[in-house]
């Protein structure tokens, strides 16, 4: 679980671009429609200026991009009027921790799911990991996995909203992958919950 620019590692591709009803947000006596606006689609080489421009963190995501085109994953980007929003990465290679490999093996993991500072709480992240999980359940995944630190209360709600459970086998210690300015790695221990989610319907 290489976590990347500040995120933990704990981490497929059809595109999911299009307005997507099931995100327009309803509140009392508001509808925030900001959610409908966004579309959600693998990121292209032409996109990463922009991404990096809006989300920082060059290094991962000029690494994630290129495992995307290595075929080992999906950066997926939230775009809003023409700029990006939000991101997740799909880590579909062989999980790095030995723990994930023998309980969860060929399970795909949600890595670094991020929502730009002043576009939070507008149902952005949720319509970010349901794309996710549409494209995985597409590709035939049946289950998805995710780590998140213990202290992180806010998108652990967020999760559990949708779906997520925490498996049985206890706490696990990733590491955390922050990208240096010269673009090497420096990787510190963190503990994270591990939460999992059945894609599969009823029908
Ligand atoms: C976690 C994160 C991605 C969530 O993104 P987000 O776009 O704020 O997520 P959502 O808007 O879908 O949900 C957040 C909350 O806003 C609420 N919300 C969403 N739209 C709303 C609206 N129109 N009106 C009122 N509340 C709304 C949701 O119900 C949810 O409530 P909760 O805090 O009680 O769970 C974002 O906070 C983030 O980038 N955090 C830093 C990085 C991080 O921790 N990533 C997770 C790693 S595992």
């Amino acid at each position: 679980m290489r976590n990347g620019g500040g995120h933990r590692q704990l981490a497929g591709a059809q595109r999911t671009d299009g307005r997507d009803e099931s995100t327009v947000v309803r509140t009392t006596g508001t509808i925030t429609t900001v959610a409908s606006d966004i579309s959600i689609r693998p990121a292209a080489g032409a996109d990463l200026p922009a991404i990096i421009e809006a989300l920082g963190q060059q290094h991962f995501f000029a690494e994630r991009f290129r495992r995307q085109q290595d075929g080992r994953g999906v950066l997926l980007v939230a775009w809003l009027d023409g700029r990006p929003v939000g991101d997740v990465y799909v880590w579909l290679e062989r999980a790095e921790e030995w723990q994930l490999r023998e309980h969860l093996p060929g399970i795909p993991l949600l890595n670094h799911l991020e929502v730009v500072d002043g576009m939070r709480n507008r149902a952005i992240g949720t319509a970010i990991v349901e794309a996710a999980e549409r494209l995985l359940a597409a590709q035939g995944f049946k289950q998805v996995a995710l780590g998140i630190r213990l202290d992180n209360a806010g998108a652990a709600r967020l999760y559990e909203r949708l779906g997520y459970a925490e498996w049985e086998h206890g706490h696990i210690e990733t590491s955390y992958v922050v990208f240096l300015a010269d673009g090497q790695e420096d990787r510190e221990p963190e503990m994270c919950r591990i939460l999992v989610k059945d894609l599969r319907t009823d029908d």
